[in-house]
C-alpha cells in the first residue's frame, strides 16, 4: 500500500517529502517511535509507519480537511504520535485548511487523542489552579489523557488524590512539559517555562503578548500554538469561554470587601437606641464587568452607591443594579464598535476629574475599574483630588497593574495619603482560588472544546474565536491586532 502512496521517510525531523496539491491526499510517513524495553528485555522496533489521509469537506464556515489514519507497520506498538505532521507543508491549501495539533492516534481505541498538562503555577501569590478535578472527565470523556503536576492544585484546596481519582495522571514538572501536546496555565508563562514545553505543541493561559514579547519570540522560535485567554472574542457566542469577565466579577466583589475592612465606618444604614448610623456612601469609576460586581456587591452590604463610566449603554446598567449615575456632559464618542470604552482625551479627562472632584470629599469608599483594553489606565484621581478627601477613607484601585486610576496607587501595596489608604488592588482573583478555579477552569475547557470539537485536532481557523485568542501558530504571530501592534511597537 505504501508504495502507491506520496512518501516521506526518515526522522521526522529531516523529513523529505512530497507534497500532493490536491485537496484529497494521502502521505505515508515514517519515523521513529521511543524505546521501550519489553518484559524479555528486548526492544520495541523502534520504526513506524503510518498512513494519513486528508479528505477535504465543505462546512458552512468554510472548507475543512479531515484526516484519517491507518496503521501499518509494527503491530507491537499501541499508539503513534503524530508529531511531524504540523510542520510538513503539504501545501499552502492543505496546511491553511488543516492545522493539527501534535495528536496520539490510539490503535486499540481506534481514535485521536492529546496529552493535556496541567503544571503547578509558579508566579508568587497564585494560588489558582487552570483545571479543577471535577472538569476532568469532560476531557477524558474525549480520550484525552491529562497530565497533572503534582501539587498543582494544593492552594486551591485540590489534593493530588481527588485529580488521581477524576482520571488525571500525576507527574513531575519535566516529564509534562516533555509529554504534553497541550498546556493548560493561568499565569502565561516565565521566560524560562516558555521554552519547556514540546516544540510545537500548544499552550493556553492568561498571556499578554504585548507586554510579554520575550516570550512571543520563545514561542514563534519553538513553533508554539498559544492561545490567550485575554483576546478570546468579547462575543455573545463566547461567553461560556470569557475568562476576562469572570475574574473581573470575583475582583469587583473582592475589592468592595477590601474597602469595607479597611474603612472605620460601616456599610449600612443602622437605626438603634444608640441613635441613627448613615450609610456608607461607595464611589464605583468604571461600570464594566467588574464595576457592575462591586456596585451589586456594595449594594448588598447596605452602603449607598454611585458610579460613573463614560460609556453612555452604562447608565441604565448602573441604575439597574440600584446605584446613582454621576451625570457629566459627553460629547465625544468613547466607545468602539466592540463595546469597549476609547482612549479619552486629555480635556474629557479633565472635565471627568472635576465632577469626580467634586463628590470624593462626601465619599467613604472609591473602587475604581476604569480601564481602555491594551493601554495605561486612565487617571481619574490626582494628589490634590486625594487631598480633599475625608481622613479615613479607602481607594480600591482595581487598575493598578495598568498604571492605576489614581495617582498615588502602587501595585501591590496600600499607601496612606493624608489619612486615605490607597489599595493598589492586584491579582483579586487568586484571593479567593477555589471559586477563581473553577471558573477559569470551566472558561479554558469550554474554549479547548471549542478549539478541537469532540477532540478532533482539526481547527477551523476562519472561527472568530479561534482567529481571536490564537496569537502565535508554526513559527508566525497569527492575531492581526497583535502582530500590528508589536510591528507599531517594534522589536523588543
Ligand atoms: N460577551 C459579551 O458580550 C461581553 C463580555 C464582556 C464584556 N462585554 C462588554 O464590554 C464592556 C467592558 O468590559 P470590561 O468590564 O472587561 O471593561 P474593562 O475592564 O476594559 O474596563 C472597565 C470599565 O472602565 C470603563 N472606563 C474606561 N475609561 C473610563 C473613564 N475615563 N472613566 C470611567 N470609566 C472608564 C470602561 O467603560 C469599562 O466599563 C462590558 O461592560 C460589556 O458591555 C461584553
Amino acid at each position: 500500500m505504501g508504495d502507491q502512496l506520496p512518501t516521506i521517510r526518515g526522522r521526522p525531523r529531516s523529513i523529505r517529502r512530497r507534497m500532493p496539491r490536491i485537496a484529497a491526499c494521502t502521505v505515508g510517513l515514517t519515523g521513529r517511535t521511543r524505546q521501550k524495553p519489553t518484559k524479555n528485555k528486548s526492544l520495541i522496533p523502534r520504526t513506524y509507519y503510518a498512513v494519513v489521509s486528508g479528505e477535504t469537506v465543505k462546512t458552512p464556515s468554510g472548507e475543512m480537511t479531515h484526516l484519517m489514519f491507518q496503521w501499518e507497520g509494527d503491530p507491537s506498538q499501541k499508539s503513534l504520535r503524530v508529531e511531524a505532521l504540523p510542520r510538513l507543508s503539504f501545501s499552502a491549501d492543505f496546511c491553511t485548511l488543516c492545522p493539527l495539533t501534535p495528536t496520539i492516534y490510539d490503535f486499540e481505541r481506534n481514535c485521536t487523542y492529546m496529552k493535556i498538562g496541567v503544571p503547578k503555577e509558579t508566579l508568587s501569590g497564585e494560588t489558582r489552579v487552570a483545571l479543577i478535578p471535577s472538569l476532568l472527565s469532560a476531557l477524558t470523556k474525549e480520550k484525552h489523557e491529562v497530565l497533572i503536576e503534582r501539587n498543582a492544585g494544593a492552594a486551591a484546596s485540590h489534593s493530588d488524590d481527588e485529580y488521581e481519582k477524576a482520571g488525571g495522571k500525576l507527574v513531575d514538572a519535566n516529564t509534562l512539559y516533555a509529554e504534553a501536546e497541550i498546556v493548560l496555565k493561568v499565569q502565561p508563562p516565565t521566560p524560562e517555562e516558555a521554552a519547556q514545553p514540546r516544540e510545537g505543541s500548544s499552550y493556553i493561559s492568561f498571556f499578554a503578548p504585548l507586554i510579554n514579547r520575550t516570550i512571543v519570540e520563545t514561542f514563534l522560535k519553538r513553533r508554539i500554538t498559544s492561545y490567550s485567554m485575554q483576546y478570546v472574542p468579547r462575543i455573545t457566542r463566547a461567553q461560556s469561554m470569557d475568562a476576562l469577565s469572570s475574574m473581573a466579577n470575583i475582583a469587583g466583589y473582592k475589592a468592595v470587601l477590601m474597602g469595607s475592612e479597611q474603612l472605620d465606618k460601616i456599610f449600612p444604614m443602622m437605626m438603634t437606641a444608640a441613635g441613627t448610623i448613615t450609610p456608607s456612601i461607595v464611589l464605583v469609576l468604571g461600570a464594566g464587568v467588574a464595576g457592575l460586581q462591586a456596585i451589586a456587591t456594595a449594594k448588598r452590604l447596605g452602603a449607598k452607591v454611585e458610579a460613573f463610566d463614560p460609556r453612555p449603554a452604562v447608565k441604565d446598567q448602573v441604575k439597574s443594579v440600584g446605584a446613582t449615575f454621576l451625570e457629566m456632559e459627553i460629547t465625544e464618542n468613547v466607545e468602539t464598535a466592540g463595546g469597549y470604552a476609547k482612549e479619552q482625551s486629555e480635556e474629557f479627562l479633565r472635565r471627568e476629574q472635576e465632577v469626580i472632584g467634586a463628590r470624593l470629599p462626601k465619599v467613604d469608599v472609591v473602587i475604581s475599574t476604569a480601564q481602555i483594553f491594551g493601554k495605561r489606565a486612565p487617571v481619574l484621581i490626582t494628589t490634590d483630588m486625594v487631598k480633599k478627601m475625608r481622613s479615613g477613607s479607602v481607594i480600591v484601585d482595581l487598575a493598578a497593574e495598568q498604571g492605576g486610576n489614581c495617582e498615588l496607587t502602587e501595585a501591590g501595596k496600600t499607601v496612606t495619603h493624608n489619612g486615605v489608604k490607597i489599595i493598589g488592588a492586584v491579582n483579586l482573583p487568586a484571593t479567593v482560588p477555589v471559586h477563581a478555579s473553577q471558573m477559569y477552569a470551566k472558561n479554558v475547557v469550554n474554549l479547548l472544546q471549542h478549539l478541537f470539537p469532540k477532540g478532533s485536532p482539526i481547527q477551523d481557523l476562519n472561527d472568530d474565536i479561534v482567529k481571536g485568542a490564537c496569537i502565535t501558530r508554526n513559527g508566525e504571530i497569527v492575531n492581526d491586532a497583535v502582530r500590528n501592534a508589536l510591528q507599531q511597537g517594534g522589536k523588543s
